[in-house]
């Protein structure tokens, strides 16, 4: 269960040395780094909310939008560049109507790119929360999706 804002400020001092543990915990528990969150994070650190969005921007663990249900992490790394990862990325924002870093209106789905995922012979390879999808192609990101349909109307059903 996400513990709230509250309880997770309430385990540190507020001191300006416990910032990124502070947005980590945050993170952890609601998924992403919201505008209201930096703002008490603020507050309870006393350090400006520019430079915490200063901070938070350095490092690539962190975000600022919601993830989807279904968190698609495309590998950027040089096997799967090589082997067409920006195709794949373009197209499955086309797909979904939404660029990287961007999650559907219907917080169903998210896309990010990330750097390798460790199985470069397989490229070019995507992580779905936890399941990898390797050798991808085209024709495979459309399957992936209705397949993903088929399955959120079965669990309707
Ligand atoms: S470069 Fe994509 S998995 Fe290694």
């Amino acid at each position: 269960m996400s513990k709230s804002l509250n309880e997770i400020l309430s385990t540190f001092n507020g001191n300006k040395s416990e910032l990124i543990p502070i947005l980590q915990d945050i993170q952890s528990s609601i998924g992403y780094l919201p505008e209201d969150a930096i703002i008490e994070v603020s507050k309870f650190t006393q350090v400006p909310e520019s430079e915490i969005y200063g901070v938070a921007t350095f490092y690539t663990q962190f975000r600022f939008l919601p993830v989807g249900k279904k968190h698609i992490m495309v590998c950027k790394g040089t096997a799967c560049h090589v082997k067409g990862a920006p195709q794949i990325i373009e197209g499955i924002e086309r797909h979904l109507d939404i660029k990287e870093g961007e999650v559907t209106f219907d917080l169903e789905y998210s896309l990010e790119s990330v750097g390798c995922l460790g199985c470069c012979a397989l490229a070019p390879c995507a992580m779905i929360n936890e399941e990898v999808e390797s050798n991808l192609t085209l024709k495979d990101v459309k399957k992936i999706f209705s397949r993903m349909k088929n399955n959120s109307n079965d669990k309707e059903s």
